[in-house]
């Protein structure tokens, strides 16, 4: 006798309880949610999702029944599973605060099965273990694909035979990559919906996620001062920068398919230039927002080479140590031109932003890690005050900066009167540094995504008809980079990347934040 066929005393004495695998009362008008991570044993699982998984619990923001089952090739009890996710779990929201009382209900939640990809049968007997958490109440279930994109196929058609909820909701988060070019994209859209319907597909790009970048169009569209300006007639450039301060360590075989354009360009910076750049939506439904996202990406230029400069880092020592060029890593083959860098200039043709240079700029083994969006506003006509800046006019002008990583900030840069019986200016900032006025912790990207796909709230995932116009926009720049093997500009690594950037910017008349 299963423990869910088990019956309560409640129910000998007339009421409708059993009780779950887990001991919890079952009553047939609840629903529960189960979670299974597909792909449990891996980097992301391991480094991202559980974690976002625990955050969520111990915040109160998941159903009051649920469910997490890994599932793997790899062979686990669901004792090892707990031990692997315990060693990533921290207590994030109060460091201070003892959770293991927290983490140990967690962790009793959570289970493992091990089966191939693309077996129906071992997914079928995922199913059976699912139901004797889920009992008769209404089973919604979420799959997380957290595997290599060459077996989403075989996983959401074994989950979708095999696994799907019989009586409630089954949807399917799916991890970039999402193809490497229009046409694999189109194809994996194309089977993803054999199986799949496009309200059921959560894909997933979690700088979507981040606070900053949800932030975005409440700082536009609810604070008189800024949406007026947001057009061609007052914004001179918008730079969209992401650098990080290590190579591709560990990840040069998936990287080196793919490269930064695609890795970090077509759908990081991508998305935040959609929401930068989109006209007022109808209403914060996700299907209005996708709407103008789609409107705005549509109206854009495809990418022309000549408007984009590829990198690729080189070896550097510096105090001693030596750190590895790109094709150092033996996953990478030798004399890979798989570009590490690239610096692009877009054009949004469109009444709004006719003419308005639109930056991006992505690396890695750069500077320094950090990730913002920076807009630098034109001149004031006649400015009384231009002497005080001498032949720098450049720096009289404002810039608004939102970093969207580390220390989330929004500072706007204005000219400012130094105090003093004299009259100079200085640029002062306005500051809105996130750590000083807010003490809560801010939310990882996984945690809102993970949160809203539980609760069927689709804004922040792509949707495919956004995925079709943003490939439009890089295929046909990937293909030429890769047909005429364009050699990448090297650079050390932990360098400011390609001069060239420079020149790109210099062209449009633009200087890099
Ligand atoms: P992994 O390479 O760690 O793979 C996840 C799991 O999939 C592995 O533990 C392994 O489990 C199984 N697997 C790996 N290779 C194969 C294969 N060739 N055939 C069958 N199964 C395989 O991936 P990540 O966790 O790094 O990433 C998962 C997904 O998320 C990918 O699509 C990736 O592109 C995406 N992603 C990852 C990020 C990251 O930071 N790691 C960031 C953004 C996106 P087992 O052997 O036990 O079956
Ligand atoms: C992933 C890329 O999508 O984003 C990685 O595949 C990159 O190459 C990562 O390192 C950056 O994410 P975050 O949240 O650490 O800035």
């Amino acid at each position: 006798e299963t423990p869910f066929k088990k019956l309560k005393d409640g129910l000998l004495s007339g009421t409708s309880l059993e009780e779950d695998a887990a001991g919890f009362d079952i009553n047939e008008n609840e629903s529960t949610v189960s979670i299974t991570v597909v792909g449990a044993s891996g980097d992301l699982a391991k480094k991202k999702i559980f974690p976002a998984l625990f955050a969520l619990y111990y915040e109160g923001c998941l159903p009051e029944h649920f469910t997490i089952c890994g599932y793997a090739r790899s062979k686990m009890t669901d004792a090892e599973l707990r031990n692997m996710v315990s060693r990533t779990l921290t207590c994030r929201i109060d460091k201070r605060e003892n959770c293991d009382e927290k983490m140990e209900q967690f962790l009793k939640r959570c289970f493992y099965h091990s089966g191939q990809y693309d077996s129906e049968e071992n997914f079928a007997d995922l199913d059976k273990k699912l139901k004797q958490h889920e009992g008769r109440r209404v089973s919604n279930r979420l799959f997380y694909l957290s595997i290599p994109p060459n077996i989403f196929i075989d996983a959401v058609k074994c989950a979708s035979v095999s696994a799907s909820s019989g009586n409630g909701w089954t949807r399917v988060i799916v991890e970039k990559p999402f193809g490497r070019d229009s046409e694999s994209s189109a194809a994996l859209t194309k089977s993803l919906k054999q199986y799949l319907a496009e309200e059921q597909i959560f894909r997933i790009d979690h700088y979507l996620g981040k606070e900053l970048v949800e932030n975005l169009s409440v700082l536009r569209f609810s604070n008189l001062i800024f949406e007026p300006l947001w057009s061609r007639q007052y914004i001179r450039n918008v730079q969209f920068i992401f650098s990080e301060d290590f190579g591709t360590e560990g990840r040069g075989g998936y990287f080196d398919n793919y490269g930064i354009i695609r890795d970090i360009m077509q759908n990081h910076l991508l998305q935040i230039l959609a929401l930068f750049a989109m006209e007022t939506p109808v209403s914060l439904d996700a299907e209005d927002i996708r709407n103008e996202k789609v409107k705005v990406l549509r109206s854009m230029r495809p990418l022309q080479l000549e408007d984009v400069v590829v990198g690729q880092y080189k070896s550097h020592t510096k105090g001693g140590v030596t750190y590895p060029a790109y094709t150092d890593d033996n996953t990478v083959p030798k004399g890979s031109l798989t570009p590490t860098f690239a610096a692009a200039a877009l054009f949004i043709d469109n009444a709004r932003w006719d003419g308005v240079p639109f930056l991006m700029k992505a690396g890695k083994a750069l500077h320094t890690k950090s990730a913002e969006i920076r807009v630098q506003f034109r001149h004031v006509p006649g400015n009384l005050y231009n002497r005080n800046f001498g032949t720098d006019l450049d720096r009289a002008t404002n810039e608004l900066v939102i970093r969207v990583q580390p220390d989330e900030a929004i500072y706007l840069k204005i000219n400012n009167k130094v105090p003093g019986l004299g009259m100079r200016l200085d640029r002062s900032n306005l500051n809105l540094l996130y750590a000083a006025r807010y003490s809560k912790e801010i939310p990882d990207a996984y945690e809102r995504l993970l949160l809203d796909a539980v609760e069927g709230e689709r804004r922040l995932f792509i949707r495919s008809d956004e995925l079709d116009a943003a490939w439009s926009l890089f295929t046909p720049l990937l293909k030429e980079l890769e047909e005429k093997k364009v050699i990448p500009e090297y650079y050390p690594y932990g360098s400011r990347g390609p001069v060239g950037a420079h020149y790109l910017a210099a062209r449009y008349n633009v200087r890099w934040g």
